[in-house]
């Protein structure tokens, strides 16, 4: 299990003031996935007009645009709200980058309120994400969306 308050505080302590942002999503990405366990992808989408554009990330190569509104990342995105999804195989239009994932958890990004990209959780385990592991990413979304207000 993951101890969120342990890893939003490794977070805040890296990327508070660095200017860059590639660097920090880049940074995020990494934290996340030798953090946690039971991961094949995490990373970030960004969003481009109304597309999602492949970000830094640590995982597998990934499909490179996604359409507003498709699959879960574009659903997230579409909707504002996190998609939490235990078996990807019953999601309504589910893009398969890799074919080995099984569970999704989707954060949207925010910036002055208006979704600026998605915060990407891929595991091969069904039903890997919890209701923790939502309230967890999302702090750690708002950590990200506090500390690179000014570099979106
Ligand atoms: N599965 C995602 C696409 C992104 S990749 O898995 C990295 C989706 O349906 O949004």
């Amino acid at each position: 299990m993951t101890d969120y308050t342990e890893l939003n505080t490794q977070l805040r302590s890296l990327i508070q003031g660095v200017p860059h942002l590639t660097a920090n999503l880049a940074n995020a990405s990494a934290l996340l996935y030798e953090s946690m366990e039971g991961l094949n992808w995490a990373g970030f989408y960004l969003l481009e007009g109304e597309t999602l554009v492949l970000g830094p990330f640590q995982g597998r190569v990934a499909c490179i645009e996604i359409p507003l509104g498709r699959g879960v990342c574009g659903t997230a995105a579409a909707e504002d709200r996190t998609q939490l999804v235990p078996d990807v195989h019953a999601f309504p239009g589910h893009i398969a980058c890799d074919s080995a994932s099984r569970s999704e958890l989707v954060v949207p990004l925010r910036k002055n309120g208006a979704v600026v990209g998605v915060l990407d959780m891929d595991s091969p385990l069904p039903g890997r994400f919890t209701e923790e592991d939502r309230a967890g990413l999302e702090a750690f979304a708002a950590v990200l969306e506090q500390e690179l207000a000014g570099l979106w």
